[in-house]
């Protein structure tokens, strides 16, 4: 519960951003504390139920918050990327927003057969992407072991779309 309300207290509401009518979580304030951004590095890396071969960052700021479970788990990294910004070959999958489509890319030699993955990002909102990418993680022959989240927004109900999956989240709101 204490690490809970500190948490929270580093999470900056950012009204009408990016668009009138949003209330935007920034975690800028969590990052720029070290103490913070440590203490959420490990609650993150607890998710972790067992041995982790690659840790899964959905871009962008599910980058910023993989990469340190990544090495905090002594695992690999993975990025899973926007459309486009890949070199080498890949896979993607698509979902549905608000209005129109996103797509999402990942190596399509990430992975091999049978390694347990952990997936971290920073927002669960509609669940759309973390849905997209534990299939595409699938696809590619790995196990989601887990998938590790700073944040759900409660309301979009992202987990119904998630029920085949291990979810751990360490602020609801
Ligand atoms: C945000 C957030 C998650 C995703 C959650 O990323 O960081 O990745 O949306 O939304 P969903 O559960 O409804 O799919 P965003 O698309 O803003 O990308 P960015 O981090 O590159 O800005």
């Amino acid at each position: 519960a204490a690490d809970h309300e500190l948490l929270l207290s580093y999470i900056r509401d950012v009204p009408d951003w990016p668009e009138p009518g949003v209330m935007f979580k920034d975690i800028t304030p969590l990052l720029r504390q070290p103490d913070v951004f440590a203490k959420t590095v490990d609650l993150l890396a607890a998710a972790a139920d067992g041995p982790i071969d690659a840790v899964v960052g959905i871009e962008a700021r599910g980058f910023i918050l993989g990469a340190p479970v990544a090495n905090r788990l002594g695992a690999g990294f993975v990025p899973v990327r926007k459309e486009g910004k890949l070199p080498s070959d890949t896979s993607s999958a698509s979902y549905e927003l608000e209005y129109g489509q996103a797509t999402i890319e990942v190596h399509r030699d990430a992975f091999t057969d049978g390694e347990r993955v952990l997936i971290v990002d920073d927002v669960l909102a509609t669940g759309g992407t973390v849905r997209a990418t534990v299939d595409l993680v699938r696809a590619a022959g790995a196990e989601v072991a887990a998938v590790s989240i700073l944040m759900e927004l409660g309301f979009l109900h992202g987990r119904k779309k998630l029920l085949d999956v291990d979810v751990h989240v360490l602020l609801s709101l």
